[in-house]
């Protein structure tokens, strides 16, 4: 068996920060401590660095058939622009096609991710049908490796479901340990803005946000909470974008309901400014719910600080701006939704999060895995650094920079949302369960050596 000895890390997690090695056999950690004993096993040196747990992104789109495309990334591509980045374990959405069971979508999915993954990987699964057949097969899904679902309150005729659907699967989800996650946008109300749009020829990107106002967002996240609250079952608003919809999910938190929300990081950054870029350009940024203003996102950075919001994650949902987002260059309703960022997440939150110390270190580490993991019952195997936790380890190289780009990322598409903004401090070597997997620009990861996670039933209410 392998033995990695990491000596004198700066680790750091949630709750701790300490300097200490760490002795990795096979797959796991097996000691933690001061001066561990070199016999013989590879040694790695991280003095001056910190080691951090790998990161757990639960919300991606790979290989996602959507808007009339497929996005960019696939489980292999994905997952080596995850590693890049320090991403080591994410949580996709198997969607559950028109007359399918919840099996036939997760084995879906399944033939897509067995034979490409590189980084361990588990799966939601997004319900947009639900006959009484599938309402009974909910309880099976953990079977299936499965604890969440997601629903969507959103994209009217496709994926969007009506709130007896919604209540329906939260009861049933209370009572088989699943978590409901939502997408929390009023459907109704942006599918008659988007036609009012059409016909008063208004086309460009920007009338992609504006078409979905903040309201239908803070509407739905509140009629949501409450659906949740009447049921009696947990809840999870996944990329929440704006004040409004925060302010519901403190108001239903505040009951000291078990809901919980994540927003993403482009949320953090851009707002509806960067879809009025001339030629089009704007199109790179569209993704619903759609990015706001600054006062949303400062409102968002206080969220995830004081933990009114628990998790950042990225809904990488790739497209490239040449050939597929350019779909909808008549008219907006058609541009794919959805942007890349799996590749970015860390080293973005690192530099513009934690340096300027907008969010300490530990809480960068706790919202981009200590807390996906808890919330979807992946912890303690994942998500922290713990004698018998899987040796899922990052190597931070706190003075390293890079100029982000789209001629040196990894993801599988034309442009990055981040070209041309400088980092300090990033990835130096990446371990998935003991394997180096990223040593510097090299990868030594693997097709198929990725594993399928089957999640523990929800339990964690953060
Ligand atoms: O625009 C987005 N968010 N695309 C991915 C699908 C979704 O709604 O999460
Ligand atoms: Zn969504
Ligand atoms: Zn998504």
């Amino acid at each position: 068996m392998a033995v990695t000895l990491i000596k004198n890390g700066h680790i750091v997690t949630a709750a701790d920060s300490y300097v200490a090695d760490i002795l990795v056999e096979g797959e796991k950690i097996k000691a933690i401590g001061q001066n561990l004993p070199a016999d013989g096993h590879n040694v790695v040196d991280a003095g001056g660095k910190y080691v951090f747990p790998g990161a757990i992104d639960v919300h991606t789109h790979l290989d996602l058939p959507f808007g009339g495309t497929v996005a960019a990334d696939d489980f292999y591509t994905g997952h080596v622009a995850a590693a890049f980045g320090g991403t080591t374990t994410h949580i996709d959405f198997a969607i559950q096609g028109k007359g399918e069971t919840l099996k036939q979508a997760v084995e879906n999915w399944h033939a897509r991710a067995d034979r490409k993954a590189a980084i361990d990987y588990g799966f939601h699964i997004a319900i947009t049908d639900l006959p009484e057949s599938v309402m009974r097969e909910i309880p099976k899904a953990p079977d299936y490796g499965v604890t969440s679902l997601k629903l969507f309150m959103a994209y009217k005729g496709s994926l969007m479901v009506d709130d007896g659907t919604l209540f329906n699967s939260l009861m049933v989800a209370r009572d088989s340990g699943m978590l409901i996650c939502v997408h929390a946008e009023n459907g109704d109300a942006i599918d008659v803005l988007v036609k009012k749009m059409q016909a008063e020829g208004k086309l460009e990107p920007i009338y992609h946000a504006l078409s979905r106002p903040h309201f239908a967002e803070a509407e739905a996240t509140a009629r949501a909470a409450a659906l949740a609250m009447i049921a009696g079952s947990p809840l999870y608003v996944v990329h929440m974008s704006c004040a409004s919809a925060v302010e519901q999910l403190r108001w239903a938190r505040e009951t000291g309901a078990p809901i919980m929300g994540e927003t993403c990081t482009q949320y953090l950054f851009f707002t509806e400014d960067d879809l009025r870029k001339p030629n089009f350009e704007g199109a790179k940024f569209v993704c619903s719910p759609p990015m706001r203003t600054k006062f949303d996102q400062d409102a968002l950075w206080k969220a995830i600080a004081v933990n009114d919001l628990q998790a950042v994650s990225t809904d990488h949902c790739p497209f490239n701006f040449k050939g597929q987002k350019d779909l909808g260059k008549e008219d907006f309703s058609k541009i794919p939704n959805g942007v890349p960022g799996i590749e970015d997440r860390l080293k973005i939150m690192y530099s513009y999060g934690v340096t300027p110390g907008k969010i300490s270190l530990n809480r960068w580490v706790e919202l981009l895995s200590t807390n996906p993991a808890k919330i979807f019952g992946l912890y303690p195997r994942k998500g922290t650094i713990a004698v018998g936790s899987d040796a899922d380890l990052v190597i931070w190289d706190p003075n390293k920079e890079q100029t982000i780009s789209a001629f040196n990322h990894h993801m599988n598409v034309d442009y990055n949302l981040y070209e041309g903004w400088h980092v300090k401090g990033m990835p130096e070597k990446v371990f998935l369960r003991g394997r180096l997997i990223v040593d510097g620009d090299s990868w030594y990861g693997e097709q198929g050596k990725g594993e399928y996670l089957c999640r523990e039933k929800f339990s964690h209410a953060m």
